[in-house]
């Protein structure tokens, strides 16, 4: 029997890794361990760290499939689950209880959606998005792969937001509202129409260019 198989694994330490703990722990599963180069720690919040990330083939190996990246920024999220994917662990999601989602609601894999959320009707989560804490995300809208949507931010109906977008604490997307690939949305900002892709928005309304 493989002791180590429905074992999640949680890969990043940081800030983004600690909320990712108690939501495993709010859902009934703790963690196995953790992995990341650039900590000191032994343990995060009493989750054993492994190493780094050149364990993640020898951790598969040893019969563990599960796995969650729990990491901020974007980008080094989405390389590091498709490599965890190319390995063939299974991306993990970790829901809140308290969230709110439709049973109508399409979800990715490897996902997180914190405390308080809510994920409408019809709405589209893509793989490894994070819907953080208070967000509301209304009907019909779709969210890309690797997008950030940061606490208590809003977005109304039959928004669009591509892949690996930061989309900023408190902001608001008007409905039909439309987000390019790795923009940057700013906290507070409010969305009204098209934002280009690689682009950084701010203000009410948002506009695009230097903050
Ligand atoms: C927009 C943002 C990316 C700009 O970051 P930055 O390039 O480091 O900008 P700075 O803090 O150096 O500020 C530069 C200028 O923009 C202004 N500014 C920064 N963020 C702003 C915002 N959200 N809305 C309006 N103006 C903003 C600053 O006041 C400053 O103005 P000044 O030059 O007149 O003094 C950042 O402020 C932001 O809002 N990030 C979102 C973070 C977030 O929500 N993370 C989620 C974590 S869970």
């Amino acid at each position: 029997m493989n002791t180590f198989a429905n074992r999640v694994l949680i890969v990043g330490g940081g800030g983004h890794s600690k909320v990712i703990i108690e939501v495993f722990r709010a859902m009934g599963c703790e963690p196995a361990g953790i992995l990341d180069p650039h900590t000191s720690d032994r343990d995060i919040l009493g989750v054993a760290v492994f190493g780094g990330d050149d364990l993640m083939e020898r951790l598969f190996e040893m019969g563990y499939r599960r796995a969650h990246v729990a990491i901020g920024q974007n980008s080094l999220r989405r390389r590091l689950g498709t490599q965890l994917k190319n390995l063939g662990f299974e991306l993990v999601n970790a829901i809140h209880p308290s969230a709110v989602i439709s049973p109508s609601a399409e979800l990715g894999e490897g996902i997180s959606v914190m405390p308080n959320a809510v994920i409408h009707t019809k709405a589209r989560v893509s793989a490894l998005a994070i819907v953080n804490t208070g967000a509301i995300i209304e009907h019909d809208c779709f969210i890309g792969v690797a997008t950030h949507v940061a606490p208590r931010s809003v977005m109304g109906g039959n928004v669009v937001i591509e892949d690996e977008v930061l989309f900023g604490i408190g902001a608001v997307a008007r409905p039909l509202s439309r987000i390019g690939a790795r923009a940057t949305i700013g906290a507070g900002a409010v969305v009204i129409g098209t934002i280009e892709p690689d682009l950084v928005a701010t203000g009410v309304p948002a506009r695009p260019g230097s903050p």
